[in-house]
């Protein structure tokens, strides 16, 4: 089964509970929190507050995406405010084992992120102890870019490391991803896709967009 995760960075924030309510009611799986630091990526986006706010209008899992730097010191504040899920990139910190057993001690679902030009062997040592590997499909910091296809054959080969290694551990994929990527990304082992701008931006609405993306792929897992 297919999870799709829209993500809030391309909503309306003034309106956020209405648009997160609507994705529900399309049928979202998880709701995917862009975090940004303007370190690690040159964006600026939000931080506990909001989540905390989220946490109090919606019981769905909540899929934070932790891009910035020295994750371990947030990681408590985060999951105090309601995050489900924690995925750190692995460029963020060198203490990776360290920052994973901290996420899943506090009760969350450890996650780890790779940029585009990052090499699936940075995972080698981690991909026993994570629930999920979210391979980034364009470069972190914003919403809209055009996905970036090299990454496609890079899910193929992290699909097959975890085959290889017997581990059920989700790939997500996060960046332009849309009804013609998402098949593409699925077929090579996807699970988890995340879409801002494909759904929240759909000029037919939130609930047809997702409609669509799932649809998209629905005859491939
Ligand atoms: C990018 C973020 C994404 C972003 C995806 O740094 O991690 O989650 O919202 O946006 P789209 O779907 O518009 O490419
Ligand atoms: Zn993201």
């Amino acid at each position: 089964m297919i999870k799709i995760a829209p993500s809030i960075l391309a909503a309306d924030f003034a309106r956020l509970a209405e648009e997160v309510q609507r994705a529900e009611e399309g049928g979202a799986d998880w709701i995917h929190v862009d975090v940004m630091d303007g370190h690690f990526v040159p964006n600026l986006t939000i931080g506990p507050p909001v989540i905390a706010s989220l946490r109090r209008v919606t019981r769905s899992y909540l899929d934070v995406h932790l891009m910035i730097e020295a994750p371990e010191r947030y990681l408590e504040a985060f999951r105090r405010a309601g995050a489900d899920g924690l995925t750190v990139h692995v460029e963020a910190t060198p203490h990776l084992h360290r920052v994973v057993q901290q996420i899943r001690e506090l009760g969350a679902t450890p996650g780890v992120s790779l940029n585009p030009a990052t090499p699936l062997s940075a995972l080698e040592e981690i991909l026993p102890y994570v629930d999920l590997v979210l391979c980034m499909t364009v470069n972190p910091g914003f919403g809209g870019q055009a996905f970036i296809p090299s990454t496609l054959d890079k899910v193929r080969r992290l699909r097959q490391m975890l085959d290889e290694r017997g581990l059920q551990v989700l790939i997500e994929v996060d960046g332009g991803v849309d009804e013609e990527t998402a098949p593409r990304l699925v077929a090579a082992g996807a699970r988890v896709l995340v879409a801002g701008t494909s759904i929240f931006q759909a000029p037919d609405g939130v609930q047809n967009a997702i409609a669509r993306l799932r649809a998209s792929v629905s005859e491939l897992a």
